[in-house]
């Protein structure tokens, strides 16, 4: 049975990562550019991209299917996404119609709908993605919601393999850096569970008031038990980034101000030096990596020299993101499913 919902790692047993990850190396040295004739993927951005919307439609392509696109931006009716509202503005159709039908015309489906960071509870549960979850039938793959982007996790599970980074006894550091606005929290929970599932020590270092949620930290440890990895968190930049092979640059929001734009702001504002430099490698391992997810602010969260340097993965990072996902719509709607 093919796969029906690609949503969190987290999910799926070690293994079947590793199954996705062999496909894709697969799908990248032998191309099987007829497997997905006759099949498309709907793609519903209700939150921008450039990777993630490219890379599908790519991997689609590549892989002999087709695929749509659907977003606020184009020339279609205003949609409302609030549930239990009376219709009386600007929104002429509700995604709870609209959700079915881009859905009916597709093999399977993904969504993108960036969190609304007023609740963090209501974002550490994903509720916004899985009641959208409910209204489909097809197979669904989240393309970054409130507290999810497994596309980008698989991607760099992969780029980490790529590059021979070690699993055991490998340190990865997800280093907060600074952005002038708060963003959300999918990318830094996800590459955390990511890297404490690959069997890695991981050390989460962040300003105090950054602390990803109790949550996710516990989900971690409990993968990195399972794994043989470890996962820690500090404030304490120089310690943690001893020794590290990689060093994965990420902004996120305060949790202390969680939904708070104007006390976020505050907390924020004097952590400029938080950005990755040369320096910050020094005790590093010397050939420690830079990865980020894109898109990255130059000279807010990383230096050029960072950026444009040998350390740098970040563009393998981001072509990992279309051999990751066409094995994922393999698994969905290709041959034998
Ligand atoms: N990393 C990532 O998801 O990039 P986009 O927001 O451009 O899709």
């Amino acid at each position: 049975m093919g796969l029906k919902l690609f949503n969190d790692l987290a999910d799926l047993q070690i293994p079947e990562v590793e199954a996705l990850l062999t496909l894709a190396r697969r799908l990248q040295a032998n191309p099987e550019p007829r497997a997905l004739a006759g099949k498309v993927l709907a793609l519903l951005f209700l939150s921008p991209s450039l990777r993630t919307l490219s890379s599908f439609q790519a991997a689609m392509i590549r892989l002999g299917g087709g695929s749509f696109v659907i977003s606020p931006d184009m020339s279609i009716h205003g949609l409302e996404t609030r549930s239990g509202i009376v219709m009386d503005g600007m929104a002429a159709e509700h995604l709870r119609e609209a959700i079915p039908v881009i859905s009916s015309y597709g093999d399977a489906l993904g969504i993108r709908a960036f969190a609304n960071r007023v609740n963090l509870a209501n974002d550490l549960a994903d509720t916004e993605f899985l009641a959208m979850r409910d209204l489909v039938k097809v197979p669904l793959i989240n393309m970054e919601s409130a507290i999810q982007h497994p596309c980008q996790s698989l991607a760099d599970w992969k780029t980490l393999d790529d590059l021979k980074v070690p699993k055991k006894g490998g340190k990865f550091v997800l280093s907060w850096s600074w952005h002038p606005k708060a963003l959300p929290l999918a990318v830094p929970s996800a590459t955390l569970h990511m890297a404490a599932m690959r069997g890695m020590d991981v050390t989460v270092v962040r300003p105090d008031g950054f602390e990803l949620p109790p949550a996710i930290m516990h989900k971690a440890r409990h993968a990195a038990t399972l794994s043989g990895g470890t996962v820690r968190e500090t404030n304490d930049r120089a310690e943690a980034y001893e020794g590290a092979h990689v060093i994965y640059a990420k902004e996120w929001s305060s949790t202390k101000f969680y939904g708070d734009r104007a006390a976020d702001q505050k907390l924020r504002e004097p952590l400029q030096d938080w950005l990755v430099d040369e320096p910050t490698f020094a005790t590093a391992q010397p050939s420690a990596r830079f990865m980020h997810c894109l898109p990255v602010r130059r000279g807010v969260a990383v230096t050029d020299r960072v950026l444009d340097g040998p350390r740098s993965v970040v563009i393998h990072e981001a072509q990992n993101r279309m051999w990751g996902q066409m094995a994922v719509v393999y698994q969905m709607i290709g041959p034998g499913v």
